[in-house]
């Protein structure tokens, strides 16, 4: 009984919640101006997110490995109607060249406002985990310890700007998901990590905010690749799915959910009924196609 009226209060408290932050609304004067760092804006989610601060009028600067795309995406964003856009080649595999990043950031924009950690590279393949130690050491070196890294050398910048962090994250850093072993560590030590320093700035009255955007399945080409033949859930657009984390970001909200009923009844039931959210869960996987 206890457990039920726990339940239906989660929900009423969950609907709130998506009444409330579905309403708000930003708008270009919000933006303009500002000074964004996107990393992993060569493609898909990063990319779509260069745009929608593009189209408001903010500087851009953009970050992932390869420069011709780096190059056509900063072409596109001030053909949107970024205030500037520039881009600098970086492997986030090496903490040295994330540091330099975000460096070289701050001095081009002359500050920044929004730090939007999104870059994902390095966990191998989708699979069965077999013991293999360098998937785990390249995953939470790129997707966990480059966004410290990248945090830690632009605390001053962003403490001065009273600006905000966004950290992508996704279903399989609140709820273990099979076959992405490496990837789901990454998540998992993400958001205690950013959960910890957004409750440190409240405390300490730093005006800083710390938005985590926990994600379903996006229909990034990079995505639908890896997964597509592997799982039975449908893709979200990346588009939308980018405009909604720069309005969690402009908004100043701890979290997002995207899409929201795709995860947040999942999220709500699975301390109560975690067997039975691992065993609706496990159904979406194809298991003939995954080695
Ligand atoms: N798509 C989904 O279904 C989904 C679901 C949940 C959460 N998310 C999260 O959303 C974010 C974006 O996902 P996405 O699907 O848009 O990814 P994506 O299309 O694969 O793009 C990844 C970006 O990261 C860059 N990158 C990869 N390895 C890198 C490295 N070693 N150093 C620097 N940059 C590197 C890539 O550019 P280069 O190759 O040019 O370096 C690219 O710009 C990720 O954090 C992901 O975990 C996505």
């Amino acid at each position: 009984m206890a457990g039920v009226k726990l339940l239906l209060s989660s929900l009423v408290m969950g609907l709130c919640a998506y009444y409330f932050y579905s309403t708000e609304q930003i708008t270009p004067e919000m933006v303009k101006g500002k000074r964004v760092l996107v990393t992993g804006s060569s493609t898909g989610i990063g990319e779509q997110i260069a745009y929608t601060f593009s189209e408001m009028g903010a500087h851009v600067m953009l970050t992932a490995r390869r420069a011709k795309q780096l190059q056509e995406v900063a072409k596109k964003c001030l053909q949107l109607g970024a205030g500037s856009a520039s881009y600098v080649v970086s492997d986030m595999g090496n903490l040295t060249s994330a540091q330099n990043v975000a460096q070289e950031a701050i001095k081009k924009l002359g500050g920044l406002d929004y730090l939007v950690l999104n870059h994902i590279g390095g966990s191998g393949s989708f699979g069965s985990f077999q013991g293999d130690m360098e998937a785990v050491l390249s995953s939470n070196t790129v997707n966990f310890l480059s966004y410290i890294q990248l945090t830690s050398t632009s605390l001053k910048a962003l403490l001065e700007s009273q600006g905000s962090i966004v950290v992508m994250s996704s279903m399989s850093g609140r709820i273990g998901a099979p076959f992405t072993t490496s990837y789901c560590a990454a998540k998992f030590a993400l958001e205690g990590f950013y959960s910890s320093l957004r409750r440190e700035f409240k405390l300490n009255n730093n005006n800083v905010s710390v938005t985590v955007a926990v994600l379903g399945f996006i229909d990034t080409e990079n995505a639908v690749k890896k997964v597509g033949d592997k799982v039975t859930m449908s893709a979200s657009p990346k588009e939308e799915c980018a405009d909604e984390v720069v309005k969690a970001a402009v908004l100043r909200q701890p979290e997002l959910f995207y899409p929201y009923w795709g995860i947040k009844p999942f999220l709500l039931l699975r301390d109560l009924a975690p067997t039975l959210i691992g065993d609706l869960l496990d159904k979406f996987y194809v298991l003939e196609n995954i080695k």
